[in-house]
């Protein structure tokens, strides 16, 4: 057994000294002992007896303490991931950084903080650099970026980086693919525009930097570098100060876009529909913005499978847009503090009444429970909302429902009218005054319910 190459444990509630008897598999080059509670003194004694070892997984473990020194010993090491343990401390400049062929580094959710080494600049074969949710603190080194071409995919969200980082030093990482800077704090800063006209070698799928303080100092523009970019899935550009007109082109460029979030910045304009049909795009945010005019009537035909719309807290105006009726997929849409009026398409409850008839009941107390919390916090109205439930298998239910109505008089009420989609999701919408018709529509949330008995 002592030419063991392959061992996997995961999940395992593992006694400390079996580290130890794994020494006596020198030749081991895969091991993989996620969650399976290990602490920290096992951690030392593994490393000095693995010197083949080309991929080691000790993620969702008990480590404590910092990483050993050991560790420059596993020169072969391929792949790291101590993610997910309670590991602290700065990280030295010799040890992790003899790991010369390192092509994973995950170490994301630990306690490590301080800067990042520079000698990481020799991991030059690393793809994967993933260091989120730890407290990591000063400037990202340009070289550091710049010297790490192999990359792929990187997340440094979460941490406490200050300072400007230039995303121009990944202009020659041609096999870039996913780049993630969520930042926490407000001293760290995005700057994309120098040097002027740089063009990038390549083509993201992931984006995502939010509340990164993008182009500060450049006027708050939009990333140029975007405008080469057509493979985009995933863009978050929110809480940035962003302030142009609305980025239309992003959306007209990358066909396959699954999530645009641009929340909490100033785009103005109009909202204009993509020359194509959209199928993709699942999650569309621009909340908080100065987006002005009417939501495109036809917006439903251009993203027929949104499930997540957020255009709360704009200058938009003019009626309910009529298509949104025909968009099945939708499960959250909050229109709030904007100006729109006009009556909610009836079509919009007819598909979710024939469903309501066709799957919805509730005699689960335990989702009763939560949708009671879940509406409550809303409209601080919880009375409403067990005689609602309590209606089970029935149309309306809330006192302020009419059940010979169809929803569309009764009294008035901070709640409305509460319309089932399915068994997990529940649409509440809220009137200004008095009801009739769905007069001046201010709120209208669809909220899912997360269910297990799918
Ligand atoms: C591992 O950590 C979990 C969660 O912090 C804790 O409940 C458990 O007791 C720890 N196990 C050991 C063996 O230290
Ligand atoms: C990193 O890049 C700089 C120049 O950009 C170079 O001088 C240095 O040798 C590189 N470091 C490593 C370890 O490759
Ligand atoms: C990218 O490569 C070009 C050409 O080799 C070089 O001039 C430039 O400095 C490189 N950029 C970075 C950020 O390393
Ligand atoms: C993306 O849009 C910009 C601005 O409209 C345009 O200049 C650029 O050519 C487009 N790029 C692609 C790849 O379509
Ligand atoms: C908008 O973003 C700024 C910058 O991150 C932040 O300070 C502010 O709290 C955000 N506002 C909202 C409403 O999220
Ligand atoms: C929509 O966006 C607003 C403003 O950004 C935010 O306060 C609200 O929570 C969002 N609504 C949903 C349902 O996420
Ligand atoms: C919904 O889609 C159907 C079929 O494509 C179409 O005939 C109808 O006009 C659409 N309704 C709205 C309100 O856009
Ligand atoms: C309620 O549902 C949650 C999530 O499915 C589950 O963890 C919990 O055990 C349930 N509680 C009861 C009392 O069934
Ligand atoms: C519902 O409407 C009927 C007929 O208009 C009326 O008799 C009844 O009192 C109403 N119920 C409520 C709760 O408003
Ligand atoms: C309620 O809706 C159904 C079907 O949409 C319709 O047949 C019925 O007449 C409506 N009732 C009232 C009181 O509007």
């Amino acid at each position: 057994m002592s030419g063991l190459l392959h061992l996997t444990l995961n999940g395992n509630f593992l006694r400390s000294d079996t580290m130890r008897f794994l020494g006596a598999f020198p030749s081991l080059k895969f091991l993989s002992l996620s969650s399976c509670m290990l602490y920290a003194a096992a951690l030392a004694e593994a490393l000095a007896s693995f010197t083949n070892l080309k991929i080691l997984d000790l993620s969702f473990n008990n480590l404590t303490g910092s990483i050993p020194t050991e560790i420059q010993t596993m020169s072969s090491l391929q792949v790291l991931s101590l993610a997910g343990n309670s590991l602290d401390g700065v990280l030295p400049e010799y040890g992790l950084c003899e790991l010369k062929k390192l092509q994973e580094l995950d170490l994301h959710a630990n306690n490590f903080e301080g800067n990042l080494p520079q000698c990481f600049d020799k991991f030059s074969s690393l793809k994967l650099f993933e260091i989120s949710s730890n407290k990591f603190s000063g400037i990202i080194p340009p070289s550091l970026i710049s010297n790490l071409t192999s990359l792929e995919y990187l997340d440094f969200s979460h941490n406490k980086f200050e300072g400007a980082l230039s995303f121009s030093s990944f202009a020659n990482h041609s096999k870039l693919e996913v780049v993630e800077f969520i930042s926490d704090n407000d001293k760290f800063e995005v700057e994309t525009q120098e040097p002027i006209g740089w063009v990038p070698m390549f083509q993201l799928k992931v984006l995502l930097l939010s509340n990164c303080n993008v182009n500060r100092a450049k006027g708050r523009v939009v990333p140029s570098f975007l405008r080469s970019q057509h493979k985009l899935r995933v863009l978050d550009l929110s809480h940035n100060f962003l302030d142009e007109p609305f980025p239309t082109w992003l959306i007209n460029n990358n066909t396959m876009l699954e999530v645009l979030n641009l929340r909490n910045n100033s785009f103005g304009d109009r909202i204009h529909m993509p020359p194509y049909r959209n199928v993709h795009l699942r999650k569309l945010d621009i909340s908080g913005n100065h987006m002005i005019g009417t939501i495109p009537s036809d917006i439903g035909k251009f993203f027929p499978d949104l499930n997540f719309l957020n255009l709360s807290r704009n200058a938009l105006s003019g009626d309910f847009p009529s298509s949104i009726a025909n968009m099945s997929a939708l499960i959250i849409l909050d229109l709030s503090d904007n100006e729109i009026s006009g009556e909610v398409p009836q079509e919009l409850f007819t598909g979710f009444f024939q469903e309501w008839y066709a799957k919805v009941y509730v005699k689960d107390k335990n989702v009763s429970d939560r949708l009671r919390d879940v509406v409550g916090s809303w409209f601080g109205d919880i009375e409403a909302v067990p005689h609602f439930l309590a209606t089970n298998g029935e149309k309306y239910g809330s006192e302020g429902l009419n059940k010979s109505s169809n929803g569309t008089q009764g009294k008035p009420n901070s709640l409305c009218a509460l319309f089932w989609k399915n068994t997990y999701t529940l649409i509440a919408i809220r009137e200004e005054t008095t009801l009739g018709m769905f007069g001046k529509v201010i709120v209208i949330i669809v909220a899912a319910l997360a269910s297990e008995n799918r």
